[in-house]
């Protein structure tokens, strides 16, 4: 692992110890920063930084140095929210989306969740695992230090354990810290249709204290939306988790609102995902609540969907992350300098906002605020170098252009 010392970075950004609760109100506003600065990471953590004229270069003379002039340097990106472990792209789907079909219409046509999973059950585990860990790879370039990974295209225990296992090898490669989530909860496989509650009873019954006992993931998800999982199914899936040590986080209002939020909150969810549509009354359920909201704008770009409320959220004191939802039917990008965009221009959040959203409160939405998203003392040595900028907000305005210079991993 090699050392190294960054000097004359042009502000080094999210330099502070991680607060007990994720960021509101006035707080998240605001990124605290050091002009002029240096950092030193040393054995992949954050050993030292502070203004440029504190540094003993002495000290550090055997580390590989990096002029960092007119550079920012940032805390890797927190992905706390993708489903990268598929067999196969679905760009057919894109394309009949052009010519005006829904998700919904796709999916019922025998295309979205359910296709993804019979592609999943022709492959074997290694090859699954091999083009996992390539597409990992590409996503830690592009300036993720941590992310989350649901299972959800497997649908029989045999597929949903065998991409479980394929989360479990890739956190076991190091690459970065990987946080594992069983979504058997994704779809209703073709097989049960008319038989909702059978499978249900699989997943309470069986699957999940499987998963449990064999330690595979650390949080357990399901989509509740109309089409798929309902209140019922819910509620059987949060008490069969908390049986458990794993965690709650559920999809919910992607497509429509019925309860699902104030009912995944009465189970202390960890995390509500999506919310794009979201009634006054789900909205002042999740006030003065500790369930994290994870908004997924690139979902909402790519889907031609309603963004989901973040200002009303933000404004309301909700507990805000920002997420990709990379997978292969709603969301097919990974990289959060697009998300950090999208948050600003379709989400109306500041530049500050945005960032805090997609490092710091989403390191609190996978349980990883112990040593990721802040640049602090035994922090994650996973950094950031810019490309040269005129300033923080230059980012997200100019969207699509390619912002990391070197990624520290
Ligand atoms: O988060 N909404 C449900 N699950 C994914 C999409 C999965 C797929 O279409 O393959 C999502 O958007
Ligand atoms: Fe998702």
């Amino acid at each position: 692992m090699r050392n190294w010392v960054l000097t004359n970075i042009k502000s080094l950004v999210q330099v502070r110890s991680m607060p007990e609760k994720p960021l509101v109100g006035e707080d998240f506003g605001r990124v605290p920063c050091i002009d002029h600065a240096y950092l030193v990471i040393r054995d992949g953590k954050v050993f030292d930084f502070g203004p440029m004229e504190n540094l003993n270069q002495e000290v550090f003379s055997s580390f590989s140095i990096i002029d960092c002039s007119g550079r920012f340097v940032l805390p890797a990106f927190c992905d706390s929210h993708t489903h990268l472990v598929f067999a196969k792209s679905r760009e057919n789907e894109f394309v009949q989306k052009i010519q005006g079909l829904s998700y919904q219409e796709i999916a019922a046509l025998g295309g979205g969740i359910v296709n993804s999973a019979m592609h999943v059950a022709t492959m074997t585990e290694e090859v699954l695992f091999e083009q996992s860990k390539e597409r990992l790879l590409k996503i830690v370039a592009s300036g993720t230090g941590a992310i989350e990974i649901k299972s959800g295209y497997g649908l029989t225990l045999e597929n949903e354990l065998k991409i479980l296992r394929v989360i479990q090898r890739l956190k076991n490669e190091n690459i970065i810290p990987v946080k594992a989530t069983f979504l058997a909860a994704h779809a209703l496989p073709l097989e049960f249709i008319g038989r909702k509650k059978t499978y249900v009873d699989s997943i309470v019954n069986t699957w999940i204290p499987k998963v449990a006992e064999e330690q595979l993931a650390d949080y357990v998800d399901l989509f509740c939306e109309t089409g798929y999982f309902d209140l019922e199914d819910l509620d059987r899936i949060a008490e069969a988790t908390q049986k458990t040590s794993m965690g709650l986080k559920v999809h919910v209002n992607q497509f429509s609102t019925f309860g699902g939020v104030s009912r995944a909150i009465h189970h202390k969810a960890h995390t509500l995902d999506h919310l794009e549509i979201l009634t006054e009354e789900d909205l002042l359920s999740m006030v003065n609540q500790p369930t994290i909201a994870t908004v997924l704008p690139g979902c909402s770009f790519f889907l031609n969907l309603p963004y989901a409320p973040a200002r009303s959220m933000v404004d309301h004191q909700i507990p805000l992350s920002i997420a990709s939802d990379f997978n292969p039917g709603s969301s097919p990008a990974y990289n959060l300098f697009l998300m950090w965009s999208l948050a600003c221009i379709n989400l109306r959040l500041s530049p500050e906002e945005a960032l805090n959203a997609l490092t710091v409160n989403a390191s609190f939405a996978m349980g990883m605020e112990a040593e990721q998203g802040a640049i602090f003392k035994g922090y994650a040595g996973k950094i950031i170098i810019t490309e040269k900028s005129p300033s923080l907000a230059y980012f997200p305005y100019a969207f699509g252009e390619n912002h990391l210079h070197q990624m520290i991993n």
